[in-house]
This record gives structure tokens, sequence and C-alpha cells, in this order.
């Protein structure tokens, strides 16, 4: 296959940045996205230019490093899929590509298609955690979980931290990326003893990032890599109420 790319270009937070028109010719459709751009940067390096800057890591789909918007679509056009696990087999000869990072205010731009994305990590260092003592294995498992929580809390401990919510909300909502980090520490038991104090921490944090409000686009879920379900959301306004409601009547 024989591929234009467009990719976004922008030397540093400050400078300006544009898109710049790549030729990449004899890509083999099972390369993976990534790789794409690896060898376009083994050629730009060649030849003597700086080249693409991006992020990632695991390269399997588990570690949300490798976010970027592809065709106006954070990670590309498929389902449940992140950048790195994105196959050219999936699009076609001759075929222009758009590439370019999140587009977010909390989310400040470093280099290329490299976003900073340390609101998330602020956001769980103000609550993502439990201090409960859950003692050594055998011991943990004598504590039980019914299966209906268990499976809630897996499906929502399946974010990644990628953000791609974020990018694919009009709002830069950070709210389902919130609302699984609340959520799969708010339905097991070891997560009780903190459930009102971490959503309210979670959440004032979420706002002070500068992240946008949540106004039900649905965006966030057809985005997410990992199909994380928009019903997170009302799970999270609901403890965020009830916490807050708690905290004014004991006030009282
Ligand atoms: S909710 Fe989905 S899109 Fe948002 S950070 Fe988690 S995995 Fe990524
Ligand atoms: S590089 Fe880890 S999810 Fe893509």
């Amino acid at each position: 296959m024989n591929l234009s790319l467009h990719v976004w270009r922008q030397e540093g937070p400050a400078a300006g940045g544009r898109f710049v028109r790549y030729e990449v010719k004899d890509v083999s459709p099972d390369m993976s996205f990534l790789e794409v751009l690896d060898v376009l940067n083994e050629s730009l390096i060649h030849g003597g230019e700086a080249p693409i800057a991006f992020d990632h890591d695991c390269r399997e789909g588990i570690c949300g490093a490798c976010g970027m918007v592809i065709n106006g679509r954070p990670h590309g056009p498929r389902r449940a899929t992140t950048a790195c696990q994105l196959h050219m087999r999936h699009f076609t000869d001759g075929q222009e590509i758009w590439i370019e990072p999140w587009r977010a205010r909390a989310f400040p731009l470093v280099k290329d298609l490299v976003v900073d994305r340390g609101a998330f990590d602020r956001i769980i260092q103000a609550g993502g955690f439990i201090t409960v003592r859950t003692g050594s294995a055998p011991e943990a498992n004598t504590l039980l979980v019914p299966k209906r929580d268990a499976d809630l809390a897996m499906d929502a401990a399946a974010c990644i931290g990628c953000g791609a919510c974020v990018a694919a909300c009009p709002n830069a909502s950070a709210m389902l990326f919130v609302a699984a980090k609340v959520s799969h520490l708010g339905v097991l038991p070891q997560g009780q003893p903190e459930r009102g104090e971490r959503v309210v921490r979670m959440v004032e944090r979420m706002d002070a990032e500068g992240f946008g409000a949540c106004t039900n686009h649905g965006e966030c879920m057809a985005a997410c890599p990992k199909e994380i379900r928009i019903d997170f959301i009302a799970r999270l306004n609901r403890d965020y109420l009830t916490a807050v409601i708690r905290r004014q009547t004991s006030d009282v």
C-alpha cells in the first residue's frame, strides 16, 4: 500500500503547528499504525529531519500511551481498538490519513503528537486508591464479592487512562475516565471506607484541571477503546451527589 500521511508537526507548546504531508510507500497491510510511523521516522532520520514525536509503550492495547486522532477519530476508525492495535489492512491503498494529537486544554501539547496527560495522574492521586489493609492473598479471598459486583468492577477497571474520551468529547470532559476509576473501587467492599471522600476529591481535582462538563453527548463511549459504558457516569453522579449531601447534613 502507498499512503499519504498528513501529520501534525509542532516543535513545542509555544511554537506554531501545522500539518506536514509525507508519502509512505510499500506499507504492508499487516503493519500496525505505529509501525508505519516507525518506518516514516526512520526515513526522516536518514534524511536529516527530526522524527515525529508520538507516545507509545506496550503496543498491545493495555498501557494507554498511544493516543492520537486518526482521520478525526481518537485511536482511528476501528471500534474498541487502540492506535497501537490498529492494522493497515483497515485502510485502503492510496488513502490520505490525517494524524493529530489529543486536543484539550487539560492535555497541553508537548511536541507533535505528544500531549501531557499528567492531569489524569493527579486525579488518581486525589483519590484513586484504597488505604484499607486487604491482607495477604488468602485473607483477601475470604472476603466474598458478589459475582455481579466483581464483573462490574472488572468492566470499570478495563480503563487504560488513554484520554480518548476527553479527545472525543466536544466539551473535553473527563467524566468517563473518572467514572471508571471511581466505580472500579466503589463497587468493591475494600473501596467502601473512602467511597464518599474519594468521589468528591476526584471530581474536585477533575474540575481544577480544566476538563469540561459532561452534557451527555456519548462521544466518549463511542471512542473508548475499552468500551467503558456511559452508565458508569450515572453511577459517578449518584455517588457524588450522595457524598455531597452526606457531607452537608453532617455539617448541620
Ligand atoms: S474511559 Fe476509555 S477512552 Fe477514557 S481514558 Fe479510560 S480507556 Fe481511555
Ligand atoms: S502503546 Fe500501550 S495501549 Fe497503545
